[in-house]
């Protein structure tokens, strides 16, 4: 079983696994993997992790199972692939592989969320309909899947009487909140029916710890990008987005005068905020938390950031951006502060914007291209 006292622990808090100078060749899942390796103790346990098959989800089942934990995976395939799945089980072997379940399944439906969550140690909730565009265009089903889906999983987990359910929550909630950074105890309104969802999940999490005594814990992720990001389809993030436009040598379409910023976060922050919520101690239960680098990025730099990494990749896209209309519902400018994170869940991010574009591009060239053959 993994230990609850991990986190007060010198040995494992003298360890820096998640060390801010990248070795050549880094891997963040082996790394990732050696410090649950490490908390472990020759125990492992059971885990969940909901939306399995989707961009973060299958970051996290990966990560597990090389850390030599049982996974269980739940999801309907709404926007996961099965191709995220089959390249996991290409990054781990044959043993590893064994050690994971798929359940097919619906998180709208309460007897999907009661049997996958049956006997698990951890629940790591990541399925949900993301996309502020998405939750205008269908908020109903946004809704549904979002809220009820949600609410599905926490009482479940509940009710199997798991010992931690850490869930993503977003950066959305902040809506038109103005100052920067953003800190977790000042929101301002929602701009959108996904960040209303996101919001509802909050309070939703924050009843059940106070009234069950429940351990739950919700990361607000950042713009988080990396390899399996979906780059397809109405509502792709901007990050997979632009850079399969620009490999194709399609022209990028910038929505606003491209001052909006962010503060994107490679994925492999947010994996280890997971693991580091989940072995966290008993204080930091019933929060939320920022899940981000604390920095922010304009889109016209992070277009610019995108084609210089391609560039050392030998493909030289030449096209100017596109400038359209600002987009309904998207916040100017958003920046986290991270420092919540950092003192109480012991979360400290390794990738910077550049580290993740240089390995994402990497895994993005490497796909589009065994996509076009
Ligand atoms: N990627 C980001 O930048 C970001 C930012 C803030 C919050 N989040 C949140 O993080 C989580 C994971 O996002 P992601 O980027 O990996 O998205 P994703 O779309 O790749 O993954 C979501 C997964 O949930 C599954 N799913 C959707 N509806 C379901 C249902 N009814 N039942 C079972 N499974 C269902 C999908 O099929 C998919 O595999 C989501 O909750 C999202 O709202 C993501």
């Amino acid at each position: 079983m993994i230990s609850t006292r991990l986190l007060g622990d010198p040995i494992i808090r003298d360890h820096n696994f998640w060390s801010l100078s990248l070795p050549e060749n880094y891997n963040f899942r082996s790394e990732a993997a050696q410090c649950l390796l490490e908390w472990q103790e020759k125990s492992p346990a059971t885990w969940l992790i909901t939306g399995v098959a989707g961009f973060i989800g299958s970051n996290l089942l990966e990560t597990l199972l090389l850390a030599g934990q049982n996974v269980r995976g739940l999801d309907n395939f709404a926007t996961g692939h099965q191709e995220n799945l089959d390249e996991v089980r290409k990054n781990v072997d044959e043993e590893s592989w064994s050690r994971f379940l798929f359940i097919e399944g619906d998180i709208r439906d309460v007897s999907s969320c009661a049997n996958a969550v049956e006997g698990v140690d951890h629940v790591l909730h990541q399925a949900a309909l993301g996309s502020v565009p998405r939750s205008l265009a269908d908020p109903l089903t946004t809704n549904q899947v979002n809220i009820n889906g949600f609410l599905n999983m926490l009482d479940a987990s509940r009710l199997s009487q798991v010992k931690s359910f850490v869930y993503a929550a977003s950066s959305s909630t902040y809506g038109d909140e103005p100052n920067l950074p953003k800190r977790e105890d000042r929101i301002g309104s929602p701009l959108s029916p996904y960040a209303v969802t996101k919001y509802v999940n909050e309070l939703y999490a924050e009843v059940y710890a106070r009234s069950y005594n429940f351990k739950a814990i919700g990361l607000r992720y950042f713009n988080v990008f990396g390899p399996r990001q979906d780059p397809d389809g109405a509502y792709a993030a901007v990050i997979p987005k632009w850079t399969a436009a620009m490999i194709a040598d399609h022209e990028v379409v910038i929505n606003g005068d491209g001052e909006t910023s962010r503060d994107f976060c490679f994925v492999a922050n947010a994996v280890q905020a997971n693991l580091r919520a989940t072995i966290s101690p008993q204080s930091s239960h019933g929060e939320v938390y920022n899940v981000a680098v604390g920095d922010r990025t304009t889109l016209n730099e992070l277009f610019l950031a995108l084609k210089e990494s391609l560039g050392e990749l030998q493909i030289h896209y030449a096209k100017e951006p596109k400038y359209m209309d600002f987009r309904a519902g998207d916040v100017r400018h958003s920046q986290a502060d991270i420092s919540k994170a950092r003192e109480k869940i012991g979360y400290e991010p390794t990738h910077h914007i550049r580290d993740g574009i240089n390995t994402a591009m990497s895994w993005y060239v490497q796909n589009l291209r065994d996509r076009a053959e």
